[in-house]
Formats: C-alpha cells, structure tokens, sequence
C-alpha cells in the first residue's frame, strides 16, 4: 500500500536496492537475514529492522561513506567498516550495538556539534532533523571541545532562491544534497568547494543559488539531513501535523506528493518516495509551485453578468446554475439542440471530465464536447489507435532504465516532463545513447554528462520527411526485424510501407534539401536505433502540432514496428503527454466523436451501453470539436458553452479568431480558479477547485491511474464535479452521486480497459496502468506484448506533405513555440508564484545571423508579424536557434503567441499547426497594437470584476 503515513518518507534503508538474482545471508545483531547481492550492511540490517545511526547515507543515493557514524563491527575483519560502504556477504556476523561502537559514534557527533548552532529550539527543522535524532540515537550528553574554537557559526545565510534557504551555519559537509543534485536531478549545480574545515557546500563557483545552474528542483533540500537546506514555507508555518498522499496536477509524468498540512495550510510538498512515476523527485513546479491556490486572485463566489460589458454580480450557486441553465435552454429553444457544447480540460480529474461529457451527451442531447487534448496530442489517439490499436504510450517512465538508444522527437523532457527529464539523463550517463530530433538545440543536446550522438537539426514541419528518410535506410540497409514483423504485422501493409519508403524520393540524401539535415547524420541515427538492443522513442508536441501530426505519429509507431522495438521493456512508443491529464481526458470520452474508452458514438452497442446506464437516447453524429464550435459560433449557429478548467482565448491559436466567435456567444459559463482569459468574455463564473481542493484521479502519460485526495475543503463551497452536478440537474438531467469514488465506480462499469480500476484498488496498489481489467486485475504496465491491442501491427504508408505554411518574402522565418521548466501552459496557476522569477515574460530566441541581419541585439523589442496577427516580445539572440527559425514560449496573456499561430491544423484531428508559422521580425519601440488593445479590454474586465457587488444573504 501506498504510504499513507504522513512522513513523506517511511524507511530510510540508508543505500539504495540492488537487484540481484542471488541472495546472500548473514547475521545482524543475531538476527538472520538474506539480501541481493550487492545490498549494502546498512541497508541489510534495516530490512532486519536493525537502525544504525548515519548522516551521510540515505536509500535514494549512492553511498558516500564520509560521516563515519555508520562503523560496525564484523566478526573476524579487523576495524571498523562503515556499513554504508561495505556489502552484506555471506555468513557475515555483524554487530551494530557494542561498547566500543557506542564510543566512537558519540565522538563524531561531538565533532559535529561543536560546529553547529545550539539552536535547536527555534531551528525550523526542530523535529524533523537527523542531526538532532543521531545525537539522541548516540546518546551524546557533553562536547568536550566547546564551542569556542574555530567554527562556521557566523557564515551567512543564501536567501536568493524563492522557495528555499541555505544556512551554511548548520552544514555538516555530509554531500547529500551534490549528490542529489548529481544523481537524482542531473543538474550538477553543486559541488563542495575547498578542502577540510573550509569545506562549503557551493552552487556553481560560489554563486547564489538562485545565480546558480540549480533548476530549483528540491532534490537537495529533500536529502539535507540538517536545517541548512529548508524551505522557505517550513520556515514560515512550522513542521506539519497531518499529511495526505496525493498526485501533482502539472504535467504528465504525474508525480506522487506528500501534502504535509497544518491545518488547513499546506506546510510543503514532499515527493513521494513510493510515487510509480517519480520515486521520491520533483520539479519546481510539483514541489514549490502551489501557492496559487490561495492567491488573491482566486475568485470564490460565483457571479453573473447579461453582457461582457457589464460588471459583475456575485450570486449564490443556485442563482448562477438556474441562470447558466435558463439560458442554455433558452438557446437550444431558439438555435436548436447543438447550440451549445462543452470544453472540459486535461488539467481537471477523469471523474471531472467524465461528468461534463455525461453532462453534454445525456443533458444537453449532443456530442459537441471537445477537450484541450484536441490542441496537444489528439495525432497520438489518432495515429497510435490506428497503428497499434490503443490510443496510448506503451511503458512505464522505468522502461527508459533498460533502453541502449533513445530517440526523443519534438519533445524537451528537461523542461516540460522534467522528473522524467532527470530518470533519462541518469540512463544516459550510464550508457545509452541519445538522438535527438529537433530544430532547437535543447538541454538534452549537451548538458553536464549528457551528449547527443546526433542532433538532428530539422526544420520545422519535416518530421515526417525525417521519419521517412530514417524508414528509408532501415529498409534498404536490411535494418527490418523480419521475425517480428512477419509474426506480429500486417504483411500487405507492411509490404506497402516497405516499398514506399524505399523509393528513392525517400532518402535521405534526396529529402536532404527539405529537412535541412545532412543525410549522412541521418543515415547513421537510422543504424544507431534499428541496431540498438533496445530502442525506445519520446515524443512530444513537436510531433503531434503539426499539419501532418497523425502522419507523424503513425510514422514513429512504423518505425517502431519495422526495428522491432515494441512489446518488452526498454522500447516502445512513448508520447510525453503535456498536461496532468491529457491521457485520462481523452480515456474519458471527452472527444465529439468518442465515448468513454475512446468507443465511437456512432457504435449501437457502445451507445446502447452508454443509454441504458444513462437512461436517456444518445446522438449518433459526432459533435463539434473546438475549431467547429469557433466557426459555428461566427456563423451564429453556435451560442453557448460550459468551459471548465481551460482558457481557450489564451492557448488555442489566431487569438483574434476565438475572440470573435467568443464575442458572438450568448451563454459563455466558466468554471475556473481565476478570471482567466476566456472568463473575460463569460457571462457566469463558477469557482473551480485547485487539486489541492479535489477529490479524484488523474492518468499520466504511462497510462498511470493516481488517486488525487483533497487536502483541503474547496475554497467556494462546492467540488468542480459537483457544479456539474447541479448544472446538470437544473438543465432536466439529475444526476446523483455522492462521491468522486461513485463516479469512477460508473466508469469502471461502462469501460472495459478500466473495470477493474476502484478507489479501494487504487489505494491498496498506490497507482494503476490502464488496461485493469479481469485479465489485468493489476493493471498493464508494458503494452502489445504477445499482440497488439488491434491484432496484427498496422503499417501506415506515410507521404510528407510540406505544410502550407511556407516561408515568403514577406514572413522570411519560421515561428516555433514551446514550453519552459518553470512555467505551465497559460501560466495561469505559475504565473501566481515565485516562478515568475526565473521567467517573468516570454521572449524571442533568435540565431545570431538572423538578429544581426535585422540589427537585433539582445533585449531589443521585436515585432513578430505573421499572416494572422503581430505581437511584440524582447529578444534574446541565440545559438540554440538555428538560422531561419525563431522561438518562443506561451505562457504570458500579454505576449500574444497565439496572436501570431494560424488556423493551419492536422489533416486528420484538426490539432492546430502551433510548430510552424512563417513570421517576420523587425526591431520595434513599442507594443503591438493587438497588446494595446489587450492591455485596455484586461483593465476594463478588471474594473468589472472590482465592481461586483456583494451578495449579502445567501
Ligand atoms: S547542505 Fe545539507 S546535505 Fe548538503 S552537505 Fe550540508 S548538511 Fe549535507
Ligand atoms: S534544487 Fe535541484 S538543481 Fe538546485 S541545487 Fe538542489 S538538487 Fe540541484
Ligand atoms: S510538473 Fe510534472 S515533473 Fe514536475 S512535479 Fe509535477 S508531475 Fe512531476
Ligand atoms: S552513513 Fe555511512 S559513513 Fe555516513
């Protein structure tokens, strides 16, 4: 079972598990017990429930052996040998407890203390300190050296990092937290600078932290044995009283939390060391980055207005449903059924998303229900359902372990899926090789002890040019697995592909001119991964938003196929989901065309399923996706929306477009945190939840099932699940449930990839790999293992198609975007933190050549003008660029990056081109006139929403 205990930490065995085959055993203190090979004594004698006292070990790093407080003694070896350090070995008889050992140890604590602040007291780790608990385990009563002597006592405080200090005062030099920085994070940030007594612990070359590499991740603050690493909020509130085990509601590697809580406030976020997805690390965002939930903005009370120009009026909930619910009837009365649809978002709970879908199909009778999945990794659903037959990454995160060559395409693990980031640098710096696929040099290209074998360089919008040059040479150099592919393949389409990609227009060395790639790098990445004994592919949004992003996907899932690379650890197709729960949002039905288990609507059985448990005809026509629902709304068929948890206005591309559809709706409800960017073209607000404030799942990008409990009662009274509820109930449609765990009862019972998945399991396993079921009743953590999901692997023939998007004279260079570590889609959440620290606006990374053509230097406002709009941001000139391309990230309202992005999109899933728009630049000397305009709407809604008035009695 998970821990559940609220220490965040359980045992500490002192040195990492070894894996091991064979078993040795010896005795500890008289006890008997067998471990791996390899098992350290310490380790070994806490799994006979043996403590001995340490400092400098800890189970999540490799030992170190430098505190000395670990000595035991063997018998028949002379000394004393740290037990961190020394492995159990067979028939060994150790003692942890003598007279002499006892001696020893209170020596080295005396060492310590003399050195350290006799503050225990008002320490902010009084109580959650090993330092304080080895001088009770030793039993230290007097130092003998005083405290006079030389010392660090006065050594000055590091406050630089937003979210953690760094007393050196109370350092005792022990190296856990470089080592965590080294092997946890893989960041290499600190080091300990001189020798001896001067011994410091130092980021970079004595630099602040904050001036420092450090990412900010907590790895290091989590492993400090002593006070001299602690956040900032610890020592505001004091140690916890009371913790909850629950899931990051960031991105979607889905890491595990411990909520330590006092009272109502959270105290910190403790990864958790038995969490499936990250095993005990963390980001900055999942570890630091929560303080929005009771942000000043956070609106609580629900409020109505007739217009957007009007001012906000606060309400009670059943005034804000009844109003919500009497327009929608109102519209569908006028404008007919479909006349309205709702958006749910990847960020809210599957139990969420499930409910709003209900809501649209059962309540307001039709399928125009679309999720911001639509604008990330719909091409994944598509492509990989196609391919494979399940819409769904193969492995789990610890597959990468066992991977000899990965190959990450469109995708920035350091920065959008970073604990994930850190676990593939650490197999890389065992050994692996790397081949990265981007027009962006990012992290993983070269960063301390990590190296791409190749890079390669492509320009955007020809991944699948480079797909089908890298197919080329595994076809035609006798690459193919024929074994696997003549057992687990199509063979006719196999044979199409085959013979596609072996034409010679496909080569790399005649695709060359389009992907900007040299052929040889090519050519030479194709043997490196067809030839790997296992070779696992990562990819991202740079794959999936694109004209050809299905194409792209089916591309990899050939590739993948061809080499043999799927059905075993170590391999597969692994897209890097962005948000939390953009795997659970599409599980649950929230596409236009799909039921819950991706079962399409126009499927009688499927939807007979659905009307007999729903009680209610079901439409058999797909609905509107979000694309559809804008067009609609212009062409004035389409006049109400329930939008809950996502801001199209800011994420979804050409923002003027949505801004016109928003203006044309009659009925925009928003159920959110803030008053975000669409809210500021609503007519009913209904408070959201923070995840802090839910009861529910998510599902990583693993296909990870996670418990999300609440740790906290929801700020404006009700759960997000429960607004939905009501709206529901107020729109003809009751539905009942109690709680969270009832809803997922439902779907359980209605999907066969998750009947077997129940709150009671999810507590009793910590975390589930869909398909549960009765022929997985734990769950699936490797996927296609003896067949694919479809039977037989299906090959796709995959022509590259240029994009429309080319670049003319007028727009010179391509636009690409992207994500940063510290910040998370629309920034509505990080943006209410310090991370705005490290990233206070989004900026314009430009090749040297292109800004020096343009007379840019660094920090110059440049305009960016592409055939959809212009937007302005300051320039940052940039080696990672290539020529001819130009970056930006998203995460600012006021940077208008959607501005630019046009309505290209996805031939098959209408999932928007984001990765390519052929813009200009020039340097400029003020805002766009688009920002102007932005600036004066946001202060006008602002003073809207000063001006609602209280309601008093509710
Ligand atoms: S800062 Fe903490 S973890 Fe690092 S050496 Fe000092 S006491 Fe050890
Ligand atoms: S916070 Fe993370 S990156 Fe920064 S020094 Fe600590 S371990 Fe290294
Ligand atoms: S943002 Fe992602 S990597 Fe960071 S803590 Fe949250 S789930 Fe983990
Ligand atoms: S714990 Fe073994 S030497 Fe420090």
């Amino acid at each position: 079972m998970a821990c559940q205990c609220g220490g965040g930490c359980g045992t500490d065995y002192g040195t990492p598990a070894r894996v091991s085959e064979k078993l040795v055993t010896l005795e500890i203190d008289g006890i008997e017990v067998s471990v791996p090979e390899g098992t350290s004594l310490i380790r070994a004698a806490a799994e006979a429930g043996v403590q001995v006292p340490k400092l400098c070990a800890t189970d999540s790093l490799e030992p170190f052996g430098s505190c000395r407080l670990c000595l035991v003694e063997v018998e028949g070896r002379r000394g004393y040998p740290a037990s961190c350090t020394t492995l159990a070995d067979n028939g060994m008889k150790v003692h942890t407890q003598t007279p002499k050992l006892a001696e020893i140890r209170r020596g080295v604590m005396e060492l310590y203390i003399s050195d350290h602040p006799l503050d225990c007291l008002t320490c902010s780790a009084n109580g959650n300190c090993e330092l304080q608990d080895m001088a009770g385990v030793v039993g230290l009563r007097e130092v003998r050296y005083g405290f006079d002597g030389e010392n660090h006592l006065k050594d000055k405080m590091d406050l630089s990092n937003p979210y953690f200090a760094y007393d050196p005062s109370k350092c005792i030099v022990c190296n856990r937290c470089v080592r965590a920085c080294e092997e946890t994070q893989g960041t290499f940030a600190l080091t300990i600078d001189s020798r001896g007594f001067d011994s410091r612990v130092s980021p970079g070359q004595m630099e602040a932290f904050f001036d420092s590499e450090c990412v900010s991740c907590g790895a290091c603050v989590q492993a400090c044995p002593t006070a001299t690493l602690m956040e900032k909020s610890v020592m505001d509130h004091g140690q916890a009283d009371h913790s909850v085990v629950t899931t990051c509601a960031y991105c979607g590697v889905g890491c595990s939390f411990v909520a330590e809580m006092k009272g109502d406030q959270v105290v910190r976020m403790v990864p958790d060391k038995d969490g499936l997805a990250n095993h005990g690390h963390s980001c900055v965002k999942g570890r630091f980055a929560w303080g929005y939930a009771s942000h000043p903005d956070r609106i609580t009370k629900p409020m109505i207005r007739a217009k957007i120009s009007d001012p906000w009026r606060e309400v009670s909930w059943e005034e804000a449903i009844g109003f919500a619910a009497e327009r929608f009837r109102h519209i569908q009365a006028e404008y007919g059924k479909g006349a309205i649809g709702g958006i749910v978002s990847s960020r809210c709970t599957n139990e969420e998303d499930y409910l709003v879908q209900k809501l649209v199909r059962a309540a307001f009778g039709n399928n125009n229900v679309d999720t911001c999945a639509r604008v990330c990794h719909s091409p994944t659903g598509y492509g990989l359902k196609q391919t494979l037959g399940e819409s769904a990454g193969t492995q789990t995160f610890d597959s990468v372990m066992q991977a000899d060559v990965i190959m990450v395409i469109g995708a920035n693990p350091t920065d959008g899926h970073p604990v994930f980031g850190s676990q593939m640098k650490r197999r890389l710096r065992e050994g692996a090789k790397l081949i990265v696929v981007d027009p962006r040099a990012i992290d993983l290209v070269k960063s301390p002890h990590v190296q791409a074998d190749y890079h390669l360089k492509l320009r955007p919008g020809t991944n699948v040019a480079v797909a089908n040059a890298l197919s080329h040479v595994i076809a035609t150099e006798g690459l193919v697995d024929e074994a696997f592919v003549a057992a687990r393949c199509e063979t006719k389409e196999f044979n199409d592909w085959k013979n596609f990609v072996s034409e010679q227009r496909n080569s790399p060395e005649a695709l060359e001119a389009a992907t900007g790639v040299p052929a040889q790098e090519v050519r030479e990445a194709a043997r490196l991964y067809a030839n790997a004994r296992n070779g696992a592919i990562y990819y991202g949004l740079g794959v999936t938003e694109h004209s050809q992003g299905s194409t792209m996907v089916m591309a990899i899932a050939n590739l993948a196929m061809a080499t043999g690379n799927i059905g075993r650890l170590g391999v597969g197709v692994n897209p890097l989901r962005g948000q939390n729960n953009v795997q659970g949002s599409c599980d649950m039905g929230s596409f236009p065309h799909e039921l819950p288990g991706y079962r399409h609507v126009s499927d009688d059985a499927a939807r007979s399923l659905f009307e007999g448990a729903w009680g209610v005809k079901l439409d058999k026509e797909p609905g509107l996706r979000i694309p559809n629902m804008f067009e609609a709304a212009l062409d004035g068929s389409y006049k109400g929306l329930y939008c809950q948890g996502e801001d199209i206005v800011q994420s979804d591309p050409n923002t003027q477009h949505v801004i016109a559809a928003m203006e044309k709706m009659e009925c925009v409800v928003v159920q959110d945190l803030f008053l975000n960017e669409t809210a500021k073209y609503a007519h009913v607000f209904l408070p959201g939840a923070s995840f802090l404030e839910k009861d529910g799942t998510f599902t990583n990008a693993e296909r990870r099932i996670s418990r999300v409990r609440q740790v906290m009662a929801p700020l404006g009274g009700y759960g997000d699940w429960e607004a939905t509820v009501m709206l529901s109930t107020a729109m003809g449609y009751p539905m009942h449930y109690n709680h969270p765990s009832e809803i997922m009862d439902e779907i359980a019972r209605l999907t066969p990839t998750f009947h077997g998945v129940s709150y009671e399991k999810l507590d009793e396993l910590g975390s589930i790999q869909w398909p549960c079921n009765e022929h997985a009743p734990e769950g699936t953590p490797i996927m296609h293992i003896e067949e694919f999901v479809r039977g037989k692997g299906k090959f796709f023939v995959t022509q590259y198609v240029p994009t429309d998007e080319k670049v003319t004279q007028k727009f010179p260079l391509i636009l690409t975007t992207g994500r940063i570590l510290s910040h998370y889609n629309v920034g509505a959440q990080t943006r209410r933190t310090s991370n705005t620290a490290w990233h206070p606006e989004d900026i314009l990374e430009i090749h040297p050549h292109d800004a020096e053509e343009r007379g840019i230097e660094n920090g110059d406002w440049v305009g960016i003008q592409s055939r959809a709009g212009e937007t302005v941001l300051h320039a940052l000139v940039s080696n990672r660029m290539q020529p001819g391309v130009v970056y930006t990230t998203f995460h600012h309202p006021f940077s208008g990056a959607n501005v630019i992005t046009t309505d290209n999109s996805d031939w098959a899933t209408n999932c928007p081109e984001y990765k390519v728009t052929a813009v200009q630049v020039v340097k400029v000397t003020q805002p766009s006139e688009w920002q102007q305009r932005y600036r004066q709407f946001s202060a006008q809604q602002d003073d809207l929403l000063k001006q609602r008035e209280t309601v008093k009695a509710q």
